[in-house]
């Protein structure tokens, strides 16, 4: 018999629960043990579940249980979750987890305990939720040296940009769709600010290069000042605007990392992820672009990739598992300054000057987009190093023209 607890039973917990309790039999033959929840740690009174007597608002309880081998934190946040994750560590117990906030600003730290306490800390639904991501990054691509991450990390703001493409909703209706649909928290803050996607990014760059990535780290944007605007004009490009994550290693052995939305190109494979789909493009040396795609959120998908891990800690009990990054340093993530296009949509009341201006800046921008009726224009510029593109802009913006949006 193996012993696991659980903390908190919200939706990924509650998911954990009733996947372990239910699918019992299931489970225990893949294990070739039984698994057993003995406690499940919750502020909250659940007295009408069938499995109440499980309940316990005494950490202490589980972590003083020395039968208690596993541990699955699904409380979100990173405090108390991480006093109480390093604790259990500490106490030799494995931990897994769904908490992409406590691994993205505790990781290495946590892994380096799990080292020394010859004990596994594994958190494969902190990114992608049920999508496998990054069992398959640390074994299946462990040939290769990964060059880039990148991918839809959020599910939440790939379905408001959906809607906002496919049904020309305006970004605050697609918002309250979101929410009322359940995608989106009641606060939707680290969503479409950019910052859950940020956390995941932080994972995969961590997990990919081997160095902690932290999200202070990380040039975050989110997609509140994507209008319809945006969105019809990019589509003239034949593009479609996604919120991307992308991590990417250097020459110099650094790394560049940001999460922005993106003009992506019809004919890339990440325009067709629709909805709360999520999908993470590893380029490996060897593999070249290995893509992983699916269900980025939810209780279920999220609460299977916990009981995985739950599985493969009861496998490994005395051994193991080899993921593991070291602790980064602050000049570890650069900002070089690429060559790159820019997407520029510019509007002012003298339209002819805004024409002049811009043409004067930009005699070799691709396919103008003129709109004398709004007296606007939007256009993709040509490539050069981005210090560059925003002096040129710049030099737009200085005559009375106003630059409503600028975009990668
Ligand atoms: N809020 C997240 C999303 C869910 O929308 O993708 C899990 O990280």
């Amino acid at each position: 018999m193996i012993y696991a607890a659980i903390l908190g039973h919200g939706v990924v917990g509650s998911g954990v629960a009733e996947i372990l309790i239910n699918e019992h039999k299931r489970i225990s033959d893949k294990v070739k043990d039984d698994i057993e929840v003995k406690y499940i740690l919750d502020l909250r009174d659940f007295d009408d579940l069938p499995y109440s007597d499980k309940f316990t608002k005494d950490f202490n309880v589980i972590l003083q249980d020395e039968d208690v081998k596993i541990v699955a934190e699904a409380m979100g946040g990173v405090n108390p979750a991480y006093d109480f994750v390093k604790k259990c560590l500490n106490a030799g117990k494995s931990v897994v987890t769904s908490n992409k906030e406590l691994v993205a600003a505790k990781g290495a730290e946590l892994l380096s305990i799990a080292k020394e306490k010859n004990v596994n800390f594994l958190f494969e639904a902190s990114v992608g939720g049920g999508i496998p991501v990054l069992r398959p990054m640390s074994q299946c691509l462990a040939a290769n040296e990964i060059t880039e991450v990148k991918g839809i990390l959020n599910g939440t703001t790939n379905y408001i940009l959906n809607k906002m493409i496919v049904d020309n909703m305006p970004f605050d209706e697609a918002l309250k769709l979101a929410q009322d649909n359940g995608y989106a928290e009641k606060d939707p803050t680290a969503d479409i600010e950019g910052h859950d996607a940020c956390r995941k990014i932080c994972i995969l760059a961590s997990l990919g290069f081997g160095k902690h990535v932290y999200p202070e780290q990380v040039k975050t944007e989110g997609i509140t000042d994507i209008s319809l605007d945006d969105v019809e004009y990019a589509d003239n490009f034949n593009c479609v605007i996604k919120l991307i994550g992308t991590a990417t290693k250097l020459a110099d052995g650094k790394i560049s990392a940001h999460v922005r939305p993106t003009l992506v190109s019809r004919d890339h494979i990440l325009s067709g992820v629709h909805g709360v789909f999520n999908a993470v493009v590893v380029t490996g040396d060897e593999t070249d672009d290995v893509m992983f795609y699916g269900k980025g959120a939810g209780k279920f998908p999220t609460a299977s990739a916990v009981v995985a891990d739950i599985i493969d800690c009861a496998k490994h009990l005395n051994s193991r598992k080899y993921v593991f990054w070291e602790d980064g340093d602050s000049d570890y993530v650069v900002t070089p300054d690429l060559k790159t296009r820019l997407y520029v949509y510019a509007k002012s009341n003298d339209y002819d000057a805004l024409i002049e201006t811009s043409a004067l800046a930009f005699p070799d921008h691709d396919g103008i987009i003129k709109n004398r009726y709004k007296s606007e224009i939007a256009f993709l510029t040509d490539e050069d190093t981005e210090s560059s593109l925003r002096e040129k802009i710049a030099s737009i913006k200085a005559d009375k023209v106003k630059i409503m949006h600028t975009l990668f």
